[in-house]
């Protein structure tokens, strides 16, 4: 059975037209139609001027009146790391106080406090953390969602995350992607021997998660602190060879060459960038991979904000996500990501629904079916409470989702 959304104040189509991307001044355009209408089942079947739509519907069609209301596609949230265990709002409240995120890593606490707590945790009860963060962020008009490991930083617990991921992928309405991120930290029982783990991660995880068949990428976090780019790439190219295409958290704290590595493996997406200079644009940009900025992360760490509009003005893929974690992005709301990207980082509420929709999915490798309103394209759609787009983003802090639609069925 068909529904149709009818008399759509602002619908916003992307305007991708066949593209998995939009870059330089092509991101400013999203293809607004006013009064419009959207006839789908799982797939879109026809967009269009309202006037037009009698058509196109069926005798037992839904229609849904969306007077007064903005219609998008859902957002493709393509960096999360939503399954976990445990809080780090005591370190939250110290970081506050002038401890820095680097200092407290250095203590043994960050992303180990959290590793601590899962690798206590059963899978059960990492389901439950995902479930709720996933469903708020559903809530929330994100339709998609990437998750990723690395909390686990041992064989048994990083299958166990994606165990948790793999649960999420089968039973939640939102669609999910797994990532494993075993190079996410050097354990401790690795402390003084970080090129073991780097092998560990190699030779004895990444088999095992291969095997499991949960995760489509990987990730590494190369950084100042945490692995070097030779190591990460070490990692990647093994990931390659068991199938995973690579993503990696790059020049977030210091650059240590992780965005030309990036570019040199044919990374899918390169995502932070809060230090990238133009030789690091120009390196992702060459080589097509998507720039996943986070400014979540930015805003929480105090960190500067990635120079976007450097990265649009020469024409890299720039991509919007959360980074949803227990330390440097507790947010699982996209609409407040785009208010921080345009107040922070200059950029148009165009650009950033671009971001945070098309090229989330083309850092998913889902373009084809995801992230734009088009003919033939899945059925993602977000209906938000106010008359136009704009809104979305300019009365921020608050929820603007009216309903949520995947694959064509109503969710929320
Ligand atoms: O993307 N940068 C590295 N990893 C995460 C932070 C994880 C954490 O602090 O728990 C990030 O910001
Ligand atoms: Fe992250």
């Amino acid at each position: 059975m068909k529904t149709a959304f009818v008399n759509i104040d602002s619908l916003v189509t992307i305007n991708a037209q066949g593209a998995h991307e939009k870059i330089g001044a092509a991101m400013r355009d999203v293809g607004e139609i006013r009064n419009g209408a959207i006839v789908f089942d799982d797939v879109i079947r026809w967009i269009g001027p309202s006037s037009e739509v009698d058509a196109y519907l069926d005798a037992d069609t839904e229609l849904v009146d969306c007077s007064g209301k903005t219609v998008m596609p859902g957002f493709v949230d393509s960096h999360t790391h939503m399954v976990f265990a445990g809080s780090r709002s005591h370190e939250f409240a110290r970081r506050l106080a002038g401890a820095t995120y680097a200092e407290i890593a250095a203590e043994g606490g960050g992303i180990l406090t959290t590793m601590r707590a899962v690798r206590d945790a059963d899978v059960e009860s990492l389901l439950d953390v995902g479930d709720a963060l996933l469903t708020s962020a559903l809530n929330h008009g994100t339709t998609t969602a990437e998750i990723k490991s690395g909390y686990g930083l041992d064989t048994a617990s990083e299958l166990r995350l994606l165990e948790a991921i793999g649960e999420l992928q089968r039973g939640h309405e939102a669609r999910v992607l797994g990532t494993f991120l075993g190079a996410h930290a050097v354990p401790p029982e690795w402390k003084h021997d970080p090129e073991g783990y780097v092998n560990c991660v190699i030779n004895d995880i990444l088999p095992r998660v291969a095997e499991q068949g949960i995760a489509t990428f990987c990730d590494v976090f190369v950084d100042a602190g945490f692995f070097t780019a030779e190591q990460g790439e070490r990692v990647l190219r093994a990931g390659i060879a068991h199938g995973l295409r690579p993503k990696i958290h790059a020049d977030e704290i210091a650059l240590v060459g992780a965005s030309q590595m990036a570019a040199r493996v044919g990374a899918i997406s390169a995502d932070h960038l809060e230090h990238s200079t133009l030789a690091e644009i120009t390196a992702l940009r060459d080589a097509g991979v998507v720039c996943t900025l986070l400014p979540g992360t930015a805003y929480t760490l105090g960190l500067p904000f990635p120079d976007a509009r450097t990265m649009i003005d020469n024409n890299a893929i720039v991509c919007l996500a959360t980074d949803c974690n227990p330390g440097s992005s507790f947010s699982e709301n996209m609409q407040l990501m785009l208010s921080l990207a345009c107040m922070n980082m200059k950029m148009s509420i165009e650009e950033a629904l671009v971001a945070a929709t098309l090229h989330g999915a083309r850092a998913l490798n889902l373009a084809a079916h995801l992230g734009s309103l088009e003919v033939g394209k899945w059925a993602d759609l977000v209906v938000y409470d106010v008359p136009s787009y704009k809104d979305v983003v300019y009365h921020f802090g608050v929820n603007h989702v009216w309903s949520v639609w995947v694959g064509g069925n109503e969710v929320v």
